[in-house]
């Protein structure tokens, strides 16, 4: 398997919604759960914000997000997959999220609402090429004090090769492959925003970033 393009993640995640959960299981059994809830509250969102979910998926993020901003604020959850954003409605809709707008988009051509307080994306933006543009894109849309969340594999340092492909074959369906391993979205949030927290969980096989804008990203308004 190679970089996929953007139809076939489209194609891929729309056959996979319908059991994606179930990874969410063996991840949240790895404590991810935790990893996600810390990087949430590290956000800083008050009542009245919004707050954009990249990736969205099945809508993992969106109960949390969702309370933290509470009646008068605004999550938008944007993927590219239909399947996966009909498998987040569902979950919105049981949880009676009323909070939440849908956005079927490739979150490198998402325009961010203007109130844009705060941006978080999980086991997303490594397996999109030109994260560095996405990056970019949510710098100029935060205001000073903004925060970016990200959450997400990457290549682990100290493994054997052969349990390195071990993980590769394992998260395969998801369209994970070597081809990805220098996708580092970390290093591209770092070079912009200012270093708010960095972990490393699973022996460095996964990580979480959290950075913080220090000044109005009116200067980078024209990237992309
Ligand atoms: C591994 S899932 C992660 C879902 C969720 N954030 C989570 O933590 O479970 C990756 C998601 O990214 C979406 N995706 C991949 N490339 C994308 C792009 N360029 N624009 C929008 N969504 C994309 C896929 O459709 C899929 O739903």
């Amino acid at each position: 398997m190679s970089v996929l393009d953007t139809d076939e993640v489209r194609r891929l995640y729309d056959r996979r919604a319908g059991s994606y959960d179930l990874l969410e299981i063996g991840f949240r059994a790895l404590g991810f759960g935790r990893h996600q809830a810390r990087l949430i509250e590290g956000l800083g969102l008050s009542p009245g914000d919004t707050v954009v979910d990249l990736c969205c998926g099945t809508g993992v993020n969106l109960e949390r997000l969702s309370g933290a901003v509470g009646e008068a604020g605004t999550v938008v959850a944007v993927d590219l997959s239909e399947g996966m954003l009909r498998e987040a409605q569902t979950r919105a809709s049981q949880a009676g999220l009323g909070n939440i707008d849908f956005v079927q988009a490739d979150v490198r051509e998402f325009n961010f609402p203007a109130a844009t307080r705060a941006v978080l994306s999980t086991f997303g933006l490594e397996m999109v090429p030109g994260y560095e543009t996405v990056v970019a894109r949510t710098y100029a849309a935060l205001p000073a004090g903004g925060r970016l969340g990200l959450l997400g594999l990457k290549r682990p340092e100290g493994w054997p090769d052969w349990l390195i492909e071990a993980g590769v074959a394992l998260t395969s369906p998801f369209g994970v492959s070597r081809d990805y391993e220098d996708f580092r979205p970390w290093v591209a949030a770092n070079a912009r925003f200012e270093r708010v927290a960095y972990r490393e969980y699973l022996a460095s096989a996964a990580y979480s970033h959290l950075g913080r804008s220090v000044a109005s990203g009116d200067a980078e308004r024209s990237v992309g």
